[in-house]
């Protein structure tokens, strides 16, 4: 057991699916694991391992933001010897050419996180997608005849920004989305010389204001689900 996660070693696989909502955990679960069985009900982050296609694979709740993220992702490699973490989150398109129910992969993680800029002494540090689990997605995607969009995003550690306008600068300088949990996965991932990788559906666009509707968010994560579960 780790202070957040009800575990004992080897309950969770090497390989495990990262949504914010525990309840997506569940989810995932109970529709593409075989046998899924709870390892977490500590703080209702559920978490599950199972099988797909004989592949043991495990799946848990992060909560929101980059400190939670962090905690958990920190635990489960260190406490879990988690190897590949896999993150399937929604997003908030910042360009015009990013639509709703777009899949996008998140090559790199620019962000105003404060847990970064206090570890790093303010200097930059670029938090990166692993390219193995980054090409590994693309193939799937290729084979299920999804189309990706791949490149910057932005983790935000607010969702409700005093000055709206202020996206309009990340998306001059090409970034494709924001959410608000990315840059920590990548550095505790690095940090600890592990694996991982974010996938996204864009859920809502700050561009046009357009929102996907929950039955639409419910198939387009499917689409996402099949690419990460392809990659395990
Ligand atoms: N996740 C989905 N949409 C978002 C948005 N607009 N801002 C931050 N995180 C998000």
């Amino acid at each position: 057991m780790s202070i957040h996660i009800g575990a004992n070693k080897g309950d969770i696989a090497e390989t495990i699916l990262l949504p914010g909502d525990p309840l997506r955990a569940k989810w995932i679960a109970e529709t593409f694991f075989e046998n899924p069985v709870c390892f977490n009900e500590v703080r209702g982050m559920l978490g599950y391992t199972g099988t797909y296609q004989g592949k043991r694979i495990s799946v848990m709740g992060t909560g929101m933001g980059v400190p939670s993220i962090s905690i958990y992702a920190h635990e489960l490699i260190t406490q879990f010897d988690v190897k590949n973490l896999i993150r399937v989150g929604s997003a908030g398109s910042y360009q015009e050419h990013i639509k709703i129910r777009d899949v996008v992969l998140a090559m790199a993680a620019s962000s105003n996180s404060g847990l970064n800029e206090q570890r790093f002494g303010g200097a930059d540090y670029a938090p990166t997608a692993n390219f193995e689990l980054f090409n590994k997605a693309i193939e799937a995607a290729k084979e299920k005849n999804i189309p990706i969009k791949a490149g910057n995003i932005f983790t935000s550690d607010e969702f409700y920004a005093d000055d709206f306008e202020s996206y309009k600068k990340w998306s001059k300088f090409g970034v494709l989305c924001v959410e608000m949990e990315t840059a920590g996965l990548y550095t505790v991932a690095a940090k600890h010389n592990v694996n991982a990788l974010t996938i996204l559906t864009i859920s809502d666009s700050l561009v046009t204001g357009e929102k996907t509707t929950s039955k639409e968010r419910e198939t387009t994560f499917k689409d996402m689900i099949e690419i990460a579960i392809e990659i395990a």
